[in-house]
């Protein structure tokens, strides 16, 4: 007896009828009765009344049919679990990813062509009129120290009485992480495709560079802070005067995971459009049946 007889039974017994149920399980009526006879032979009793027809279920059947119903639905609902845990661990290269912060990164940081891959992976991010307006500034091992010098001076800037140590702190986040670069928003002047939506590609880059990171084992984090504000610093970078400095990527090996956070339900990210009164109906529908506008938005 194989789960698909039990099926076969359970089809039988919904629909009451050869014809019908061999119909709902793509069968032939000779299969379905080959099907219905190798489970009497599993629980040697006979499952249907006697007769040519469809007579109905001996009270032995109905206890077999309501056994193999309970064991189909156990059976479907493990088939469930398997899809969704299968499509979870397809998932699970997005799903994982964290930001992993500088203090938790150790040598050695991705190496050229890796940056290379990962700005390859952030290259297919959707991208109207493949503008990408982005770039990424490197900032190598024997640059650092003049980097330091330069987000020292901006934290000076904006606050003349820093203590040493805050100095210090700024200069940390030029020399700690093992790769350095800054992502730069170079949204292209005069195009037909809106600002806002070069703003939308930039960033949907920047995901991808972060996802590419993760997928190759490397940990990742974007920080801004007010010094991608500094209009000094930025010219100290070289950027163009439409140009934004987004943020300071930092990249490494893991040395420690970070702390587990939460996240919003997928559910509460979802609504439904609920069309206006009269939009989506024939001319004079809404008039003629009042009901169809109180329904529409709570489908
Ligand atoms: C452009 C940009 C700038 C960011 N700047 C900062 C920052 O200055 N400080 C900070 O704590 N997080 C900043 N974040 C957020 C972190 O990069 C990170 O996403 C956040 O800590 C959540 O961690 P998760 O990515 O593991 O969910 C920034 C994110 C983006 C996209």
């Amino acid at each position: 007896m194989r789960p698909d007889d039990l099926r076969c039974l359970v089809m039988l017994h919904r629909e009451q009828d050869w014809v019908r149920a061999a119909a709902g399980c793509g069968i032939s009526e000779h299969d379905l009765a080959a099907a219905v006879r190798a489970v009497e032979d599993a629980h040697r009793c006979a499952i249907l009344r006697p007769g040519t027809s469809f007579r109905g279920f001996t009270p032995e059947g109905e206890a077999v049919v309501a056994w193999a119903i309970e064991f189909c639905g156990a059976v479907d609902e493990l088939k469930r679990c398997f899809q969704a845990s299968k499509k979870r661990t397809l998932m699970a290269p997005l799903i994982d990813r964290r930001s992993i912060s500088p203090k938790r990164l150790c040598e050695p940081g991705p190496e050229s062509h890796e940056l290379d891959l990962m700005i390859e992976a952030a290259l297919r991010a959707p991208d109207h009129g493949a503008l990408h307006p982005w770039r990424i500034l490197e900032f190598s091992k024997d640059q650092r120290e003049a980097l330091a010098d330069c987000f020292e001076q901006e934290k000076r800037r904006r606050d003349p009485l820093a203590a040493q140590a805050d100095l210090r702190r700024a200069r940390e986040h030029a020399l700690r992480p093992p790769v350095l670069t800054a992502f730069i928003v170079s949204p292209r002047a005069r195009m037909k495709v809106p600002v806002r939506e070069q703003w939308l590609a930039a960033g949907a880059a920047l995901g991808n560079l972060l996802n590419a990171a993760h997928q190759l084992g490397y940990g990742a984090i974007v920080l801004s802070g007010e010094r991608c504000f500094d209009d000094v610093l930025g010219s100290a970078l070289g950027l163009g005067p439409d140009e934004f400095l987004a943020g300071f990527i930092s990249m490494g090996c893991i040395a420690e995971k970070p702390p587990a956070r939460k996240y919003a339900a997928p559910g509460s990210l979802r609504s439904r459009w609920a069309p206006p009164a009269g939009v989506g109906q024939a001319p004079g529908a809404a008039m003629s049946d009042p009901s169809r506008l109180t329904t529409h938005g709570s489908r």
